[in-house]
C-alpha cells in the first residue's frame, strides 16, 4: 500500500467534530427575465382558473400524443380533444405546418382560446444536428454547449417547438446502458456544469427568452442506475449516492431556472419514479423549492400498473396526481380517471388547481397568449443559416477525444498520401452519424465520413470506400416501427453477401496507401431501448480490422458510437485511434479537419473507459476500500482482467502536449467553511497550438463516511500557443467540499485533512494537500 493511501484507512470516527452543518437546497432559483412581475403571472392564472370547468383543467393536465406510437397510443387524433377542451401540451409534432394548424384549432375554437406547449426531444439540434449529448460533454466546455442548445433552441423555436424534453441528466456509471450517450457521462461536477450550460442555452439564460425553448431535465432521478444496465429496470441507489452522485445535476439545473421537470419509468428503491413522493414532492418541491410543474415520461402514469404498483388506471393517475406529477405524457390516463376521482372527493378542486397554475403560468411567462404562432416564413431562415453548419462542425471538432496516436501518426499530411481507403460499416453513414432523435427532428444534409475527407483532400487524392458487413442488432428496436424517428438497421446480408462485402473492404485496403476504419454502431444500437450485454466491436467489425490491420499499412480508427466500446485490441495494435461519438451532420467534415490536423483534438473522456464490460459498473470516484487497487500485491479486483479502465475518466490526447506545474494552495489550513484558493501552471510544451483541460481533483482522507479516491472539482479548457504557459484558478469552498452524509443524514463539511491533484485526467500526478480546522 502506498503511504499516502494508508492515512485514508480511518477507525470509525467521532462525529462530534462535524460543525458545519449544510442545506442541500443553496443558491436561489435564475431570475426570471420577463417584464412582467411573477405576482401578475399568478393573477393571470387564477382568473383563467376561475373560469375553466373541470374538464378543461384536465386537458391542461394533459398531454396529447401527435403520432401514433404502435402499441402504445391510441390512433386518435388529438383535434376533437384540443377544439372541445384544449390541452395542456402536444408532442412527437415535427412538422411545423401541423404544429400552426393545431394552434390555430385551440386558439381559435377553444373556449378559452389557451394555446398548446408544443414539446419534443431537441437533444442536440432540430435542422442542425450537433453532437449527440456523450460528445459535446466529451469538449468540456460549457460555453460551447450552451451556445450550441441555444441555437437548437431558436430552430425549434422557429418552428413552433416551444418545449424541448432536455436536457437529459441522468449520471451513466455502466456503458451497457444504452442512454448513457444522451447524458453527459459519469461524474456530477461535470454533469452539473454540462446541466447548467444546457438550461442556460435552451432557455436563454431564464424561464424562458424570446427565440428560446422551455428546458425540461430528465429522467428525474436515477434512471442510469439501471441493474445490469438493462435499460427500464429498476435503479437500487441508497439515498447518500442519491444526493451525492445522481442528483447534482438536477440541482444545477434547477438552480439555473429550469421551467419543466420529467419523472423517469423505473423503480427507484422500489418506487416508480413517477409515482415517487419523495422525489416529485419531497426533494424537488420542498428541498429545492423548485416552481414549475412535472410531466411524466411517455405513457409512464398507466405504466404504473405495469409496475405492480397501482391497482388499475384510476389507482396509477390517484399515485401520480398525488406524488406530485402534473401533466400525464400520452397516457390518457388522467384525461379518463381525474375526474371520477374528483367526483368520489379523494381529489380536491384545490388541488387540481395547484397542479394546473403552473402550467398555465408558463404559458403566459412564456407568453403563447400573445404570440401562440410560429412565424414560418421567417423560420426558414433561420433553419438555413450557415453560420449554425460552422457551430456544428466546430462543436463536432471539440467533442472528438484521441485515444491512441502512435508515433504521431496523426495529424495526416495530405500530401503524401496518394489513395485513401475509408472502410467500414460507418465510414459512409448518413443519419447513423446522427443518433436518436437526431434524425427524428427535421435533419438537414449529413456529411458522411468519407464525404468528409474527400473534402479534405481534394481531387489530386483518390478516396475510395468499402462499406463491409451491414451492422444490425439481433433483437429488433421497437423503435424501428416508430416511424417519425426514421431509425433503421442496416440491411440483413446473407453469409455469402457479408463474405464478399468483408473481401471487398480489405482489398480496397491492400490498395490503399492508407485506411481509415470507421466502426461502432449504428444509431439504433445506442439511446433508449439500446443497452448491451456486451460491448465488442459487434456483427465482424473486430475481424474486419484485424484483417485491415494485418496488411501492414498504416490504419486509423474512427470509432462512431454511444459507449465505450471494447477495443483492447485495437489499444496495442492500431497505431492511431479517435472517438467520434455521433458527431452530428457536420460530423464527417470536423473527423477530417481532426485526422488532416485542422482541428487539434482537446475532448476528454466524460466516462471511464472499460476493458470489458464485465468491469460495469466502473466509475473514478469510487471508495478507497481496505484494499486499493494500487496495492502491488492486490492490484486487480479479477484474476483474468486489470479491474483497471483502459482510459481513465477526463482522458484524451492532442497534437501537442502540456506539462502541469508550481500548484499553489492558499491557505493550506483554514477553519470549516473557509475557502481554498488553488492555481497551477500549464504549459504548451509542444509544437502546435492546442488546448489542455486542466482537472481538479481532491479526496478527504477520513470523516462519517468512506470518501472517493477522488473527486472532480473544477476544470477549465485554456487554449495555448506552443511554448505559451497560462496560470489556472480554482476555489474549494463549502459548495465543493460538502457531501451528504449517511451516518449524519445531512450535508456536511468536515474538519480534515484533503489531498489536491490537477493535470490532464483522474490519474493526475500534480499533488498538494490541505485541511480544514474546525
Ligand atoms: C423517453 C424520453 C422522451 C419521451 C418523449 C420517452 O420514451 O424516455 O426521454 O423525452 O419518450 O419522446
Amino acid at each position: 500500500m502506498l503511504p499516502a493511501l494508508r492515512r485514508c484507512f480511518c477507525p470509525a470516527v467521532s462525529f462530534a467534530f462535524v460543525v458545519f452543518i449544510l442545506s442541500s437546497s443553496l443558491p436561489l432559483q435564475a431570475q426570471q427575465p420577463n417584464s412582467v412581475p411573477e405576482e401578475l403571472i399568478t393573477n393571470r392564472a387564477n382568473d383563467l382558473l376561475k373560469q375553466m370547468t373541470l374538464d378543461e383543467k384536465i386537458a391542461q393536465l394533459s398531454q396529447l400524443p401527435g403520432a401514433h406510437v404502435p402499441g402504445y397510443s391510441s390512433d386518435e387524433k388529438p383535434e376533437e380533444t384540443i377544439k372541445k377542451l384544449g390541452a395542456g401540451s402536444v408532442l412527437w409534432v415535427p412538422d411545423p405546418k401541423e404544429i400552426d394548424r393545431l394552434q390555430h384549432l385551440a386558439v381559435e375554437q377553444s373556449r378559452l382560446h389557451i394555446p398548446i406547449l408544443f414539446g419534443l426531444d431537441v437533444i442536440h439540434g432540430y435542422r442542425t444536428t450537433f453532437p449527440a449529448p456523450l460528445g459535446m460533454a466529451s469538449s468540456w466546455n460549457p460555453q460551447l454547449v450552451e451556445q450550441v442548445q441555444s441555437v437548437a433552441a431558436l430552430e425549434a423555436r422557429s418552428v413552433g417547438i416551444q418545449w424541448t424534453f432536455a436536457p437529459m441528466l441522468d449520471i451513466a456509471r455502466d456503458a451497457r446502458w444504452g442512454r448513457m450517450i444522451e447524458g453527459a457521462g459519469e461524474d456530477p461536477y461535470l454533469g452539473a456544469t454540462i446541466a447548467r450550460a444546457q438550461v442556460l442555452g435552451f432557455q436563454g439564460g431564464a424561464l424562458v427568452a424570446p427565440d428560446h425553448v422551455l428546458a425540461c431535465l430528465k429522467h428525474f432521478a436515477g434512471y442510469g442506475a439501471a441493474d445490469g444496465g438493462r435499460d427500464y429496470d429498476a435503479s437500487y441507489v441508497p439515498e447518500d449516492l442519491m444526493w451525492n452522485v445522481y442528483l447534482p445535476p438536477f440541482k444545477a439545473a434547477v438552480d439555473a431556472g429550469v421551467g419543466s421537470v420529467m419523472s423517469a419509468y423505473m423503480d427507484l428503491n422500489d418506487v416508480p419514479a413517477s409515482g415517487n413522493r419523495w422525489l416529485l414532492t419531497d426533494v424537488l418541491r420542498k428541498t429545492w423549492k423548485y416552481k414549475g410543474f412535472v410531466v411524466s415520461d411517455a405513457f409512464a402514469v398507466h405504466s404504473l400498473i405495469t409496475h405492480g404498483f397501482a391497482r388499475d388506471a384510476r389507482d396509477a393517475a390517484y399515485k401520480a396526481f398525488t406524488a406530485g406529477l402534473n401533466m400525464d405524457m400520452a397516457s390518457g390516463t388522467y384525461m379518463k380517471y381525474l375526474g371520477p376521482l374528483v367526483q368520489q372527493g379523494r381529489i380536491s378542486q384545490q388541488e387540481i388547481d395547484d397542479m394546473v397554475r403552473p402550467i398555465l403560468e408558463t404559458k403566459i411567462r412564456m407568453g403563447l397568449f400573445e404570440h401562440p404562432y410560429a412565424d414560418l416564413a421567417r423560420s426558414e431562415q433561420i433553419l438555413n443559416d450557415p453560420q449554425h453548419l460552422q457551430l456544428a462542425r466546430k462543436a463536432a471538432q471539440q467533442s472528438m477525444v484521441l485515444l491512441r496516436n502512435d508515433n504521431g501518426l496523426l495529424p495526416l499530411d495530405k500530401n503524401n498520401i496518394k489513395s485513401i481507403a475509408v472502410i467500414g460499416p460507418l465510414g459512409d453513414a448518413t443519419i447513423d452519424l446522427l443518433s436518436m432523435w437526431g434524425s427524428g427532428t427535421a435533419p438537414g444534409p449529413v456529411v458522411t465520413v468519407a464525404a468528409g475527407i474527400r473534402n479534405k483532400v481534394g481531387p489530386t487524392v483518390k478516396v475510395e470506400s468499402a462499406h463491409g458487413p451491414n451492422i444490425s442488432r439481433p433483437i429488433p428496436s421497437p423503435f424501428e416501427n416508430v416511424e417519425f424517428l426514421k431509425m433503421k438497421e442496416q440491411p440483413k446480408q446473407s453469409l455469402e453477401e457479408a463474405r464478399k462485402a468483408f473481401a471487398e473492404a480489405v482489398a480496397l485496403a491492400k490498395r490503399s496507401d492508407l485506411a481509415v476504419v470507421v466502426l461502432g454502431e449504428i444509431d439504433i444500437m445506442s439511446a433508449e431501448s439500446a443497452s448491451r450485454s456486451s460491448l465488442g466491436l459487434s456483427n465482424g467489425q473486430e475481424e474486419l480490422l484485424e484483417a485491415v490491420a494485418a496488411i501492414g499499412k498504416p490504419v486509423v480508427l474512427v470509432l462512431v458510437n454511444g459507449r465505450p466500446l471494447e477495443i483492447n485490441w485495437a489499444s496495442e495494435h492500431v497505431p492511431a485511434i479517435l472517438e467520434a461519438w455521433y458527431p452530428g451532420g457536420q460530423g464527417g467534415n470536423a473527423v477530417a479537419d481532426v485526422l488532416f490536423g485542422d482541428a487539434n483534438p482537446a475532448g476528454h473522456l466524460p466516462v471511464s473507459w472499460p476493458r470489458s464490460a464485465g468491469q460495469q459498473p466502473l466509475y473514478y470516484n469510487h471508495n478507497l476500500t481496505q484494499l486499493p487497487e494500487t496495492d502491488p500485491e492486490f492490484k486487480s479486483r479479477y484474476w483474468d482482467l486489470l479491474s483497471t479502465p483502459l482510459y481513465a475518466f477526463g482522458y484524451g490526447l492532442s497534437y501537442t502536449t502540456f506539462a502541469f506545474d508550481n500548484l499553489k494552495l492558499s491557505p493550506t489550513s483554514t477553519a470549516v467553511g473557509g475557502t481554498i484558493d488553488i492555481t497551477a501552471d500549464v504549459t504548451n510544451t509542444g509544437q502546435r497550438e492546442g488546448a489542455a483541460v486542466a482537472q481538479l481533483y481532491i479526496h478527504q482522507r477520513a470523516g462519517s463516511a468512506s470518501r472517493p479516491v477522488r473527486q472532480l472539482k473544477g476544470f477549465e479548457r485554456v487554449a495555448l500557443a506552443p511554448g505559451a504557459k497560462q496560470t489556472v484558478h480554482f476555489k474549494l469552498g463549502s459548495d465543493e467540499l460538502q457531501f451528504y452524509s449517511p451516518m449524519l443524514k445531512q450535508w456536511v463539511v468536515e474538519p480534515e485533512q484533503f489531498d489536491v491533484w490537477v493535470g490532464e485526467d483522474s490519474t493526475a500526478k500534480l499533488h498538494g494537500e490541505f485541511e480544514l480546522t474546525k
